[in-house]
């Protein structure tokens, strides 16, 4: 079992989902990528969760991001499943959900944590990049449903910063000033960021989003 750091190369799979055979790195060609687990189907938090992921589907076509889900559950499980999903949600399932009885892709991205339980998968989240890195890593108990709003905040976040050399502070929204990066001496901001910027401090610059 691999323990994977922000990064790392999220490992490739072909596996048996919800909209077919799927191998991981050619479904999600140079686009960012979701991987998302969660404990077991025809649970409540975990319907939920579901239903609120397909309804975000114009959220993740927006910023260039295909979403998967996994859990140990088989295929059969899960196809039965997504009618309550869609009744209760309102959205029909719209992204594969990945059937992993035989624990292939759990073991690859860490998603059962013995201590909580040593069989189901944890909710955990993996963004990745274009460049099939992990950017983000979350992981929440079975208990605590997530805040898919606060993933498409921290998508905007990864791929703003990705490609300007700023950071977002606290509570961060699109559109809001953001940080210039540390690593950027004045001398280079002024080239950089010709509007200018207010120094709270030395090491806190704000600067409007690029
Ligand atoms: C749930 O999705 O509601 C759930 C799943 C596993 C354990 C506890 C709750």
């Amino acid at each position: 079992m691999a323990t994977l750091r922000l990064g790392d190369t999220a490992p490739d799979f072909t596996t048996e989902t919800t909209d077919g055979e799927v191998s991981f790195y050619d479904w999600k060609g140079d686009s960012w990528a979701i991987l998302f687990s969660h404990p077991k189907d025809f649970t409540p938090v975990c319907t939920t969760e579901l239903g609120r992921v397909a309804a975000l589907k114009d959220e993740w076509d927006k910023r260039n991001v295909k979403v998967i889900g996994v859990s140990v559950d088989p295929i059969d499980s899960h196809h039965e499943w997504a009618k309550d999903i869609a009744d209760v949600g309102g959205t029909a399932l719209n992204f594969p959900l990945i059937a992993d009885p035989d624990r292939t892709v759990a073991d690859l991205y860490d998603l059962i944590h013995p201590n909580a339980n040593d069989t189901l998968t944890v909710r955990s989240v993996y963004v990745i990049g274009p460049d099939n890195k992990v950017k983000l890593n979350l992981t929440y108990p079975a208990s605590t449903g997530r805040n898919f709003d606060e993933i498409v905040r921290a998508i905007d976040s990864l791929q703003l910063t990705a490609n300007h050399s700023v950071a977002t502070p606290a509570d961060w929204t699109q559109g809001e000033d953001v940080i210039i990066a540390p690593a950027i001496s004045d001398e280079d901001a002024k080239e950089r960021f010709p509007a200018g910027w207010d120094a709270k401090k030395p090491y806190l610059r704000y600067t409007k989003q690029p």
